[in-house]
């Protein structure tokens, strides 16, 4: 089924609104940077330094949690609310990709208990905020495997994503059950038996097996409680990102700390291999 390019009403609504709109829903759709307006805005950079598409590795849920002497799940808890508020400082700055990881591969170390609570949470974020999610304009997506999960869970979430797929004002993709060496064997493994021959494989035919393959690569990745790594996140495609790395447990990690990131990036030059104010040179294989 083919989308047109609808806005709810109540998007564009707040498609008119200042950023003062931020109180009105919980997940507050900014809308395109077009149309934005300056009064109340938070520190923003200049445009075009705005990162297109920003991806997170929201971590200190956990640690978060013990320092209270509060179980890992209140950490998680909370940890999922501050998505929606840094779902909604990422609308409303113009930001169009925003990433969150979710849910490792490599979470499945963990306790049955905790596990079966994200689980929970997950299922209580589709119920709750699909239809607020839809109202504001975002379109919600799933990298990551889902198999083997609660068939409920796996309708649910894919009824969340059949029913924003149309929206377009922000893409939100939750990286849940994803790791980055299994999305590029799997990636493969549909490469090989798509019957490509290994000549005609380049860098776009891998791309296009990705579960990634309708989204940029992100200009700039985020990693919130201090450590300084990638953990297996978006492999293929961190390759030129930025990195950000704040103390900060994820939980605490608010919008200053999200406009600070993208302050950052502006400030970072991105040469992706090559030389400023140079014209790149053919590759030898080429000449
Ligand atoms: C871990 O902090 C963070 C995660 C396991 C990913 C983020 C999870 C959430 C925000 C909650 C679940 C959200 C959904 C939508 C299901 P940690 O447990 O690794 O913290 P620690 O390093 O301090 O132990």
């Amino acid at each position: 089924m083919k989308c047109e390019h609808r806005l709810s009403p109540a998007a564009r609504c707040l498609s008119r609104v200042s950023l003062g709109c931020a109180s009105v829903g919980r997940w507050v759709m900014q809308p395109s940077s077009d149309d934005m307006v300056t009064a109340a805005s938070p520190p923003q950079p200049h445009r075009s330094e705005i990162p297109r598409h920003v991806a997170v590795i929201m971590d200190g849920n956990g640690r978060w949690a013990a320092q209270r002497g509060l179980p890992r799940l209140a950490g998680h808890q909370h940890g999922t609310d501050n998505i929606r508020r840094i779902t909604t400082a990422a609308a409303q700055i113009g930001i169009k990709y925003l990433t969150l990881w979710a849910f490792s591969t490599d979470n499945w170390r963990r306790p049955r208990e905790e596990i079966d609570g994200i689980l929970h949470i997950l299922a209580g974020v589709i119920e709750r905020e699909t239809e607020e999610l839809d109202r504001q304009g975002a379109q919600l997506r799933h990298i990551g495997s889902l198999e083997g999960l609660d068939p409920q869970l796996q309708a649910a979430v894919h009824a969340a994503i059949d029913r924003t797929r149309c929206n377009n004002r922000l893409i939100l993709t939750l990286a849940f059950n994803y790791g980055g060496r299994q999305e590029l064997l799997a990636a493969i493994k549909s490469l090989v038996a798509s019957g490509i021959p290994a000549a005609a494989v380049d860098e776009d035919t891998l791309q296009a097996h990705l579960f990634t393959r309708d989204l940029p690569d992100p200009d700039l990745i985020v990693r919130t409680s201090g450590e300084h790594r990638i953990s297996n996140f978006l492999l293929w495609q961190c390759a030129y990102s930025e990195l950000f790395f704040r103390p900060t447990l994820w939980p605490d990690f608010g919008p200053d700390d999200l406009f600070e990131a993208v302050r950052e990036f502006g400030r970072r030059e991105r040469r992706f291999g090559g030389v400023p104010n140079h014209e790149p040179t053919s590759p030898l294989v080429n000449r």
